[in-house]
């Protein structure tokens, strides 16, 4: 018998989505890709100067620092200080990541015994409910309040008492909501509470709009007792397929990590780190730009949206829309609708859990006026 907990997962959804629009490419259809969220826009310029001077550096051809390169410990160091008034002890506190994907995955695995629960947003990110299931552990869903917050209140008390971390995504992939830091609170007061290990996914700590500044859990008193945090460059700064992130928080659950990772592989690529050091090091002037461009799409396709009669809200934060499936198709069907009439790959709710059934996701993936005649295509299909 093969690895069970491998066999019990289901297939992954992206799988399913890139066989669909395989073949509808194959067909010969011209596809406007807003499926997924890879960020379409250059690595910034002066990451891209140190990774190649990275390169040339004879000195850093060896195994790369387990923990983090010092520079890059204090680039981030510097940019929680700056960022979010948030003061950390580089070495103990902070672990570069290959991604926060596999970070999330490697946490989990750092934390869970067999039968233990891993707390899960019922609208998710997969590599939560993913990771806690490769780990033998049971992802248990938590329901949203009306407005996207989590219902704590709503939890099984026999799941809270086997829960041993608790994931929280705000602003949160697919939905879209963000949060304030009060809200973060309740989050570490139930960790404490509960003695659960709280892991905060920042993915989009800077991608909002119109004034709101993104919250960090660390900036709540008292959570580097009980919290980690993730954050990485691949939205914020383009770099996606760099794989440059960390993990920032809780001493003993850093150790813990370190010491997973240490045991299946080396630190981080080095290139890796310098790029992510030019990255937070520049943060204040490479984010706005950024921000810029994914506000002036988020605008042209709600306005799409709108004239079209769909009453689209514009997200405070992400560079997501989440929208509702028309009344009468299941996810796929509308999925494929979309593929064979105006050729625009959407991701089905579906691909976040149960919970996201009836809803599907737009990506800001492409130009504004691509994005238009995206939305466009979809009112003239809806
Ligand atoms: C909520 C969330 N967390 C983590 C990630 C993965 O980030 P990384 O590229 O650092 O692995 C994504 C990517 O879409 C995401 O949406």
């Amino acid at each position: 018998m093969t690895a069970r907990t491998l066999d019990a997962i289901p297939p992954y959804v992206f799988y399913e989505l890139d066989a669909r629009r395989a073949a509808a490419r194959a067909s010969g259809k011209t596809l406007i890709d807003v499926g997924i969220g890879s960020p379409d826009g250059p690595i910034p310029e002066v990451v891209v100067e140190a990774m190649q001077r990275a390169a040339a550096d004879r000195a850093l051809s060896g195994y790369p620092h387990f923990r983090a390169h010092p520079q890059y410990a204090a680039a981030v160091q510097g940019y929680l200080a700056s960022r979010f008034g948030v003061h950390l002890d580089p070495v103990q506190e902070v672990l570069a990541l290959a991604g926060s994907k596999e970070g999330i995955a490697e946490l989990i695995q750092s934390q869970v015994n067999p039968g233990d629960v891993v707390l899960v947003p019922e609208v998710y990110y997969p590599v939560y409910a993913r990771a806690a299931m490769l780990a033998g552990a049971e992802p248990v869903f938590v329901p949203f309040l009306a407005d996207g917050r989590l219902d704590l209140e709503a939890i099984d008390a026999a799941h809270v008492a086997r829960a041993k971390v608790m994931i929280v995504n705000y602003p949160g992939n697919p939905t879209t909501t963000a949060v304030s830091l009060d809200e973060l609170a309740r989050y570490v007061a139930f960790a404490e509470r509960h003695g659960v290990l709280l892991l905060s996914d920042l993915a989009y700590s800077e991608l909002s709009f119109d004034g709101f500044a993104v919250p960090s859990v660390l900036q709540v008193p008292g959570a580097h007792r009980v919290a980690v945090e993730t954050h990485t460059c691949s939205k914020s700064f383009n770099m996606a397929g760099v794989r440059i992130a960390f993990m920032a928080g809780k001493r003993e659950a850093i150790t813990r990590l370190d010491a997973y990772r240490s045991n299946i592989g080396y630190g981080v690529s080095t290139l890796a780190q310098l790029a992510g050091t030019a990255a937070f090091l520049h943060h204040a002037t490479l984010v706005p730009p950024i921000v810029a461009e994914y506000r002036s799409r988020r605008d042209a396709i709600v306005a799409a949206f709108r004239r079209g009669g769909w009453p689209v809200e514009a997200p405070r934060a992400t560079m997501y829309l989440w929208l509702d499936v028309p009344a009468g198709l299941s996810d796929w069907e509308w999925v494929d609708t979309l593929l064979r009439g105006p050729g625009v790959v959407v991701t089905p709710g579906i691909a976040f859990g149960a919970a996201g059934r009836g809803k599907f996701r737009v990506s800001l993936v492409q130009a504004a006026d691509t994005l238009v005649r995206a939305a466009e295509g979809i009112v003239a299909a809806g």
